[in-house]
Formats: structure tokens, sequence, C-alpha cells
């Protein structure tokens, strides 16, 4: 439904050339919820402003549909591509109200020239999804950060778009609204079979919205896939550290990677590890451990399993799960129980997890 190619975009700023984008190539299926997931300053909004034809790219080539809009000697201008657009800031006038704000692209977009009746129905159509119906005559001004969201939400559906592009809005939200916003604005675009591409610095929503993520880091994408694939394989230590939280712990290679698993001192102790990769005697890597990895408890049944003596020194309690501190020797990890867990600050305990759960990467 979207295809990206080649996509390069940079910036002058006085002397200086910034490349913002470059080479970046993915696919997104028609019905597909997409994101683009990287730490601000990477280069998702300009890469949605390019395929919303805000922006002329420098190279490369984007097709919507079955179109080109953009490369090729192509360039269609924004208001022809069908698509509808959300920005962080509401971007919705406060000088008009919900109503109008929601008409505004039926009056001088594409759609053009729909009679009176039509467009009044278009708008409370669109309004009634985002449940903003009973709020139509009310101006901006007098709504919530939420509320204008929605607003703009509604706008950007009106013109019953093929693709929507959503640039962080959720980002100027309070924490529980944007917990429930998350899920209904995934719900709202899958069941009108539109095509999402959704853009955050937020791993949480990325991992909980999307049917596949692109995590992106200076200009480039640096790993694509479903959420669970790039949360619990991470192909690098920069996609380990921005996606979910994890153990870090500095260590040499003792013996290289046979059948997919290598030998590293830590100052842990000696941990068998998961590589696919080619790494020599000595080589300096980092071992990634996700807290929720570690198990309380020795388990002898699998020879691939490690285990550690530690002493639990702060629990945190979270409702559904226990975070903990667990000193081992003079170093700490974070794991993450469940809440039943029968254990207490300053218990002895035994750590075991699976060479497969923790992953090693060069230093
Ligand atoms: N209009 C612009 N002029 C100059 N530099 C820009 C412009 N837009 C974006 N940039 C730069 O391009 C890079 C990527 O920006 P952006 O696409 O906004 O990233 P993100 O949305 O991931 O935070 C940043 O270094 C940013 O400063
Ligand atoms: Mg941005």
């Amino acid at each position: 439904m979207i295809q990206i190619v080649g996509l390069s975009k940079s910036f002058a700023t006085g002397k200086d050339v910034v490349s913002a984008v470059s080479d970046v190539t993915f696919e997104v299926q028609p019905g597909e919820f997409y994101t683009l997931l990287g730490p601000s300053g990477c280069g998702k909004t300009t890469t949605l402003r390019c395929i919303a034809g805000l922006e002329t790219p420098d190279a490369g080539k984007i097709a919507i549909g079955e179109r080109t809009v953009s490369g090729d000697g192509i360039f269609v201008p924004a208001y022809e591509r069908e698509i509808g657009m959300v920005f962080q800031s509401y971007a919705v006038w406060p000088h008009l109200t919900v109503f109008d704000n929601v008409a505004l692209p039926l009056k001088h977009g594409r759609v053009g020239n729909l009679r009176r009746a039509e467009i009044n129905d278009r708008v409370l159509e669109s309004l009634r999804l985002v449940k903003m119906d009973s709020l139509a005559a009310r101006y901006v001004p007098y709504l919530s950060g939420g509320q204008q969201q929605r607003v703009a939400l509604a706008r950007a559906l009106v013109v019953r778009p093929k693709v929507l592009l959503l640039d962080e809005p959720l980002s100027n939200l309070d924490a529980k609204l944007r917990d429930e916003m998350r899920l209904e604005i995934k719900e709202l675009v899958k069941g009108l079979g539109i095509t999402g591409l959704y853009v955050t610095h937020d791993q949480v929503e990325a991992l909980s919205m999307s049917d596949r993520v692109a995590v992106m880091f200076e200009g480039h994408i640096v790993q694509e896939g479903v959420p669970r694939e790039v949360y619990e394989e991470p192909n690098s230590l920069f996609v380990a550290q921005f996606v979910g939280f994890a153990n870090f712990l500095e260590g040499e290679v003792l013996d290289p990677p046979a059948d997919g698993i290598a030998c590293v001192a830590t100052p842990y102790g000696n941990l068998s590890c998961h590589s696919n990769e080619v790494y020599g005697k000595g080589d300096h890597v980092v071992v990634v451990i996700r807290p929720e990895k570690l198990r309380i408890g020795r388990e002898e049944t699998d020879p691939l399993m490690n285990t550690l003596k530690g002493v639990i020194r702060r629990i945190v309690f979270r409702g559904a799960s226990l975070e903990c501190l667990v000193e081992v020797g003079s170093k700490a990890l974070q794991a993450v129980f469940e809440s039943g867990s029968a254990v207490r600050e300053g218990d002895q305990i035994e750590l075991s997890f699976a060479a497969q759960s923790c992953a090693i990467f060069r230093h």
C-alpha cells in the first residue's frame, strides 16, 4: 500500500548539511499498522512528511497504492495524495468549532464540491468514530488535549483516506489517556481497514500497537520486524537498548560460539550466551538479558541454563509484578518476578536464565 525505496532527504542549515533520512526502504501492506520507532532526531517526521508530500525528497521513490507519488520525475502535491495525517501538535483551529474544523478538508481539499447535506453527514460520521459527535458545536479552546486530538483524528478521517499517517499523536497527552487512546486508535484504523503508518519515540506504544515496527537511528532503518522479534531478537546493541529494558553486562569471549552458543566471562561469572555471529576468543562483548527472563531457583534439567547466586536488595511492587534489584557479587541485576513470588528484601536466592535468552553484541 505504501512503498518507499531508497528515500533520502537532507536539509541545509547555514553552512552545514544535515542528512535527516538516508536510503530508507520499507513497504507497508494494505490494512497493516506499521510503526517507525526511534529517538528524537532520527528522521521519523521527515520520512512521514515526504510521504505526505510536505517535503520534496532528494532521492528515492514513494508509491501509495498503485500510484508513484514521488520519484521518477513525478511529484504529486500533498492535497492529491489520498492520505490523512495527524500531528503531535493537534493543529486544529481555535477560532472554529469542532464541526467546522473537521469539515475543512471537505471544503478545500481534493474531495471539494460536496453538497452541504453530504458534508454534514460525513463530518458527523467522522466525529462519531472518535466519539466527539456530541461536542460538534463547541469551540476548540474549550476542549481538553485528548479531545483536540480526537478532532484532529476526525479531520484526517473525514476524507476517507486509504492511508493514515500519524506523527506522535499521543505525545502531548497524559499517561492514562495515552494508554486508552493507543488501543482506540489502533482499533479504529483496523476497523476501517485503513493502512496506518505511525511514528513514535515511545517503544511501549510501538510494541503494543503495531503489526510491524521499523527501528530508526540516524536516518536509517536498523531493524524491521513484528514487535516480538524486535524485542526478543534485537540485531544490535542500539536496538536492545532502545526497545524495552535490559541488563547489560560487559564480558570477554572465552569459547567462541559453537551451535550458536558462546561462553562469556563476565564479572557475574561465566555465562552461556546465544549468538549467531562470529566471535574470537578474547573479543569484548556486551551480554544483554531482559529482566523478565530471570527466574528464581535453580533449573537443573537444562544444561544451557545459567545460574547465579544473589541477594535481593530492593523490591518494588508494581501490582502485576515485582521489580527486584538482585546483588550478584559486587554487581547488580534487575529482575522482574510475578507479584505472587514469595521473596523478601535480604533473601539469598539463585537466579537462572537460559542461554537462549541472553544475547551478545560487540562492545
Ligand atoms: N526543516 C528542517 N530544517 C533543518 N533541519 C531539519 C528540518 N527538519 C528536520 N531537520 C533535521 O533533520 C533531522 C531529523 O529530523 P526529524 O525528521 O524531525 O526527526 P524525528 O521526527 O525522528 O525527531 C534532525 O537532525 C532535524 O534537526
Ligand atoms: Mg518528529
